[in-house]
């Protein structure tokens, strides 16, 4: 019988299942890397959230692995590098929570558009500012999506819904997917020029670093809104910051960051950004599926391909 580690905290619907289809499983989450390395050897899976960072140390400690599975779809906590050379199967779960990634967007463009943390915080202290929250309507702007796969289809498939006229940046969308989905093709630059509002649906490759340098954040219409639910590293976080007190940026809102988890950072200080801690994949829904997806990829795999 097949034996899985699930070492991050995923929904009990993954322990049903592996149990289900004839897996034995063990739930540890929150194990130091020195005591998940200890006990890691007898097993043949190892199902993990982002808290776990499967390194070549671990793999080392691994000699019967043979697949690591990732509730979510970044797989940028495993070393697929030195998996794959020890044969190591890396799956992820692409879809389980393109949806809830999207409606996270979707929730910091409206946020940012209306100002609504601040305006909460400020009428909780009793203010009542009416006069300070004058707000943009999101209905004829251009929304910019750098990145037009799973999520941002979705993203562009609500704005659409909204009344947006939505430009996306991505090499790997063609101009028939581009017309199905009403979005326009456009190279960065163009992009980066026209945009009301830009939001990164990418993940971070060599190609998509600093995808918002400096220089780009520079070239981009003075008043623009900037949403990353996707990657940190895709944004200059201190180009940003610049951008944001000068006023050439208006507002931005952040999901995720360089450094996670981020607890300082010169964006926290600023009024017209807001900032979540890695939300984007939080929902009951989306961990459900990630869960559901993963367990049962790893178990066909074990029992049948590996
Ligand atoms: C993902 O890659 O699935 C998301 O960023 C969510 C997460 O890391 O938890």
């Amino acid at each position: 019988m097949p034996r899985v580690l699930i070492s991050d905290k995923l929904s009990p619907a993954a322990i049903e299942i592996f149990k289900r289809r004839g897996i034995e499983v063990d739930f540890r989450p929150g194990l130091s890397p020195a005591e998940l390395r200890a006990i890691i050897a007898p097993y043949d899976g190892l199902a993990v959230r982002s808290a776990t960072k499967v390194t070549r140390e671990l793999l080392d400690a691994a000699p019967g692995l043979k697949v690591v599975g990732r509730a979510g779809i970044g797989v940028d906590n495993v070393d697929v590098t030195s998996a794959t050379a020890r044969g190591v199967v890396v799956m992820n779960t692409p879809y389980g929570n393109a949806i809830t990634t999207a409606e996270h967007a979707i929730a910091m463009i409206f946020a940012l558009a209306r100002q609504i943390p601040e305006a909460s915080a400020s009428t909780k202290a009793g203010k009542w500012e009416k006069n300070r929250f004058m707000g943009v309507e999101l209905f004829g702007k251009t929304l910019g999506l750098i990145g037009c796969g799973n999520i941002g289809s979705i993203v562009a498939d609500r704005a659409v819904g909204l009344h947006m006229k939505v430009v996306a940046y991505d090499p790997f969308l063609s101009e028939k997917r581009a017309v199905e989905i009403g979005v326009e093709k456009v190279e960065l630059n163009e992009l980066l020029e026209r945009a009301d509002i830009v939001t990164l649906h990418t993940p971070l490759t060599e190609q998509t670093r600093n995808i918002l340098s400096r220089q780009n954040i520079a070239r981009l219409k003075r008043g623009v809104r900037i949403v990353n639910c996707a990657r940190g590293g895709l944004v200059d976080e201190q180009a940003l910051a610049e951008a944001l007190q000068s006023g050439h940026v208006a507002g931005a809102a952040l999901d995720v960051f360089e450094t996670e988890p981020a607890t300082d950072s010169p964006l926290f200080a600023l009024e017209n950004v807001v900032c979540t801690p890695h939300l984007g994949a939080a929902t009951a829904e989306a961990q459900e599926n990630v869960a559901l997806q993963v367990a049962d990829q790893m178990a066909d795999y074990l029992l049948t391909g590996a």
